[in-house]
């Protein structure tokens, strides 16, 4: 389906769109002629994007990582909708609900490299892989494996299932600056036995931005028996590439993050063949759905429809926009600051150099300065939003450009950074 007929069909479901996204569009054909990475650094056409975006003028927003705000034309789409499900009541629900539902899987599926019956739309992150963890067959004494950097919510919901089921739960240390792939491989490779069942993997470490070998450490575990996990919170949207090819088992993301759809929308890809290992949490016995049918896996009841119609206008802003473009733009706007401030004294950077190991997301500390005083320095004094990190090794702020970000408003950090580096 081409990039307009998939609005063009909603809007034959009594679901128009007003926001077409017509001026990205044209800013986008200015630039056709150029490759992502010439883009990258064409403020002209960035500063045009900016504009499609209402900014809070009282500081530089360097804090995409907790979710990525919605361009106006995205976030009126939103709003058309929820007035619209509003007018038509349950008319909507006993229509065309499921029907537009099974179009957004078909295009979130799309732009994941899967099918559509391979992936369900969820709230966020945390319900996709607690879906998983917590369905997941574990008999007492079954491993599972995961690393110190992971996000909380996962890590607390493995240790329910130590208490529930008695598996025992073993925790690696990433590193934050690795030699090679085969270190990262290594460590999870080490931390398996016989008893193992169920690795968890971050594509994007949260805290440092650190972009980790999925399709190696897939290929490993699977070598051993072990299923994998990968907590795709930052990745979707954000990087380009197709689930399937990470040859990981289930997948998780929030789309609320990279794809900025509206709060409160996640995915859970689970590769076809292991949807009927998973128990559901949520009972669907009523409609017979077939063991290897994904819907199993997601019965959440009535739900805020209004941001499923969303998606799809988040992931047509995507295309135009351009997922490469996107990615490109991205890893400069990192690249960007990381490479003024890695070699000053004082400063630390706590994400790899290397360009393939991360992309928007860094993280930098100055030495002696505790995180929380750096992140309300850079409020208070230079008027920067960030978020302050100090756990497992990781001591710094944090640091989220997105699309709309100018590099003026990184030169602003940049010089900051020094001045307070060399304050000491
Ligand atoms: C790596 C990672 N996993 C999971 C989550 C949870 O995301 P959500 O709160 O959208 O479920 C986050 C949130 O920042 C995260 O960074």
């Amino acid at each position: 389906m081409n990039k307009r007929s998939f609005l063009k069909q909603m809007a034959a479901f009594g679901f128009a769109s007003p926001f077409l996204f017509q001026d990205l569009d044209h800013w986008v054909g200015q630039v056709a002629h150029q490759n992502p990475e010439e883009t990258a650094h064409d403020e002209e056409f960035w500063a045009r994007v900016r504009s499609g975006y209402r900014l809070k003028p009282d500081y530089i927003n360097l804090e995409s990582g907790y979710y990525c705000i919605q361009p106006q034309e995205t976030l009126e789409n939103f709003i058309h909708h929820v007035r619209e499900v509003n007018y038509q009541g349950s008319y909507y629900m006993r229509t065309v609900q499921w029907d537009n539902k099974r179009y957004i899987h078909e295009q979130l599926a799309d732009i994941a490299g899967c099918t559509a019956d391979e992936l369900v739309v969820t709230r966020n992150t945390t319900e996709s892989l607690d879906l998983i963890i917590g369905g997941f067959p574990w008999q007492e004494g079954d491993e599972a494996v995961m690393a110190e950097q992971d996000y909380g919510a996962m890590l607390d919901m493995f240790d329910l299932q130590a208490l529930r089921h008695g598996i025992v739960c073993k925790r690696v240390s990433i590193p934050n600056h690795p030699a090679s792939d085969e270190e990262i491989v290594e460590l999870y490779a080490n931390a398996i036995t016989p008893r193992t069942r169920l690795l968890m993997v971050c594509h994007m470490v949260n805290i440092t931005g650190h972009v980790l070998p999925i399709r190696k450490i897939c290929d490993m575990a699977h070598e051993r028996g072990v299923e994998v996990m990968v907590d795709g919170a930052h990745a979707f949207g954000h990087l380009v590439y197709n689930i399937p090819d990470l040859g990981c088992d289930y997948y998780g993301s929030s789309l609320h993050k990279w794809l900025s759809v509206p709060l409160g929308a996640g995915l859970l890809y689970v590769r076809r063949d292991k949807i009927p290992h998973i128990w559901p949490l949520y009972a669907e016995r009523e409609v017979n759905l077939e063991e290897d049918d994904i819907r199993r896996l997601n019965h959440i009841g009535t739900h805020p429809v209004h941001t499923d119609l969303a998606i799809g206008n988040a992931i047509e802003y995507y295309r135009v926009l351009g997922p490469e473009r996107k990615e490109a733009r991205l890893r400069y706007l990192q690249r960007y600051w990381t490479s003024q401030l890695r070699d000053t004294p004082g400063i630390v950077i706590n994400t790899p150099a290397d360009e393939q190991r991360s992309c928007a997301i860094a993280n930098v500390g100055i030495e002696g300065m505790r995180p929380g005083q750096l992140s309300s320095r850079l409020l208070k004094e230079y008027r920067i939003w960030t978020v302050a990190i100090d756990r497992v090794g990781v001591q710094g702020c944090r640091i989220t450009p997105n699309v709309f970000t100018t590099t003026r408003e990184l030169d602003v950090f940049v010089e900051a950074l020094t001045e307070m580096a060399k304050d000491g």
